[in-house]
């Protein structure tokens, strides 16, 4: 019998035939099996790392590189804490919340006090949060930068949630977290809906977390470099600066969030740089399904929820969709003299929708066909997803965003895939994603053709999700899309 059999097995003995399929969180059995052998060395190792990146409250994306917590790699981290200790990926979620602001943004970083002012860039002093955010009711008490990240964290609440139902019962985990989760989405979909369409848009770069992406080369083109004496970066003595953003990069970085932060990171007033993303909206979608999930376990219907998610899919499509490209591409909001363009840069952000349930089955089709061709090579000459099209004109195979393959994003395609249908798919890019990161020392990206490691070593969401995918060999994920679509029900 081989492992798979064997789990199927023992679970179908322990608890008949698995439910119907939960689509963030596929049905499970009752006393998961602990990876044993080669897994089991692969689990200790990455146990390792978030042993070391954990401050006491919350997990440090990289020592190095990155020292304190970052929004999207938190929700991230939180969904394979939970397969260590759901009550450390419960506390990880909650720290973060706790930095929320009173107009519901919850910033891309919270800062540690602890750590050397000029050990990362930009630092409290530049974003100046209590004050400059005063009147969008940043808290007092701690320092945050000013923009967002991608709204990974209903979806990570439900799952660290499914880690140990009693566990969050009995804390009042959820309870506790929905309301700060809503006021999130209604910040998102309410103060940034800045195209009008009913899609969030992101106002920097480092919102969508694809910070050098080619995408944002045309948008971020309109915007004056801030002078290169007016600030010193970091990161760069933590990283290659071939592998990392250019200097030219950062002073538009700087550029935008300065005038946020002047405008006292107030969303009325527009800067110059809005886009409507794939994967931000994906996500913030997935996590609106998520949400639904949470009011039901709380008592309520999540009708309205669940009914929100399904129309924003549909703008989604309407919006972003590119048919003749067969994946989703960016909206340059103020793009064409302020009427909005697609851009036609191809990128990983544009293939995340995939994860969502209610796409019609020519879009996830497609999407599969262009995950699968020349242009991101799933399953053939790639490694994981590359981050931008291997034939694109700006593709840079160390360079950040604009070419290697990162971590998060082939676990986000990897459920896309197991969701639709796509198991062997689905098997291959999991084997691959464990592969690499046991051999990359859980690297933060990897070279897209060589798999070799890029950027921090010790990577935080690399070593984590590592865990959740460890945990999950996928035998017990439901792939007919129909019942997919009836277990997201309810
Ligand atoms: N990713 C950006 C950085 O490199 C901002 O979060 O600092």
């Amino acid at each position: 019998m081989d492992r798979t059999t064997q789990l199927t097995a023992r679970r179908t003995a322990r608890t008949g035939p698995a439910p119907a399929a939960d689509v963030y969180e596929p049905a499970e059995p009752a006393e998961p099996a602990e990876p044993t052998g080669p897994a089991g060395s692969l689990r200790a190792r990455a146990a390792g790392v978030l042993e070391s990146n954990w401050t006491g409250t919350s997990t440090v994306p990289s020592r190095g590189l990155y020292p304190h917590q970052w929004s999207w790699d938190s929700a991230f981290i939180a969904i394979g804490l939970r397969r260590l200790s759901p009550s450390r990926a419960q506390t990880e979620l909650e720290t973060l919340l706790a930095a929320q602001w009173g107009d519901g943004r919850i910033p891309h970083i919270v800062f540690n006090p602890s750590v050397p002012l000029d050990a990362y860039f930009p630092s409290p002093d530049f974003w100046r949060s209590s004050a400059a955010g005063r009147a969008a009711g940043a808290p007092r008490t701690v320092q945050t930068s000013g923009i967002v990240q991608p709204p990974v964290h209903a979806l990570a609440a439900w799952l660290v949630h499914r880690a140990d139902p009693g566990l969050s019962r009995a804390r009042g985990f959820l309870a506790r977290v929905y309301p700060k989760l809503a006021a999130w989405h209604r910040y998102l979909l309410h103060r940034r809906d800045l195209g009008g369409g009913g899609l969030a848009s992101v106002v920097h770069p480092w919102e969508q977390g694809m910070d050098n992406s080619p995408c944002w080369d045309a948008p971020l083109s309109r915007v004056a470099p801030a002078p290169a004496r007016s600030f010193r970066r970091a990161d760069l003595a933590h990283g290659a600066a071939g592998d990392r953003p250019t200097d030219l990069d950062y002073q538009r970085y700087v550029r935008l969030a300065a005038e946020y932060r002047d405008r006292s990171y107030g969303d009325e007033a527009s800067g110059g740089f809005a886009v409507e993303d794939p994967a931000f909206n994906a996500l913030l979608i997935a996590s609106e399904h998520a949400l639904a999930r949470i009011a039901r376990e709380l008592g309520a219907t999540g009708t309205a929820r669940r009914t929100r998610a399904e129309r924003l899919t549909a703008v989604l499509v309407d919006r972003l969709w590119d048919p003749a490209e067969g994946m989703f591409l960016c909206r340059d909001v103020y793009g064409a003299g302020r009427s909005g363009r697609l851009l036609p840069e191809r990128s990983v952000s544009g293939l995340v929708p995939l994860l969502l349930p209610d796409l019609p089955r020519s879009v996830t089709r497609a999407l599969v066909r262009t995950a699968c061709g020349p242009r991101f090579g799933l399953g053939g000459p790639a490694r994981l997803v590359p981050s931008y099209d291997l034939t694109g004109a700006s593709f840079d195979r160390h360079r950040y965003w604009r070419g290697p393959a990162w971590f998060n994003t082939a676990w986000l395609l990897e459920r896309g895939l197991r969701r639709h249908g796509e198991r062997a798919r689905a098997d291959a890019l999991r084997a691959d994603f464990l592969r690499t990161a046991a051999a990359s020392g859980f690297a933060e990206y990897v070279d897209p053709y060589t798999g070799a490691a890029r950027g921090a070593a010790g990577f935080g969401w690399t070593a984590a999700l590592t865990l959740d995918l460890l945990h999950h060999d996928g035998s017990d994920h439901s792939t007919h899309h129909s019942s997919d679509r009836g277990g997201n029900r309810g």
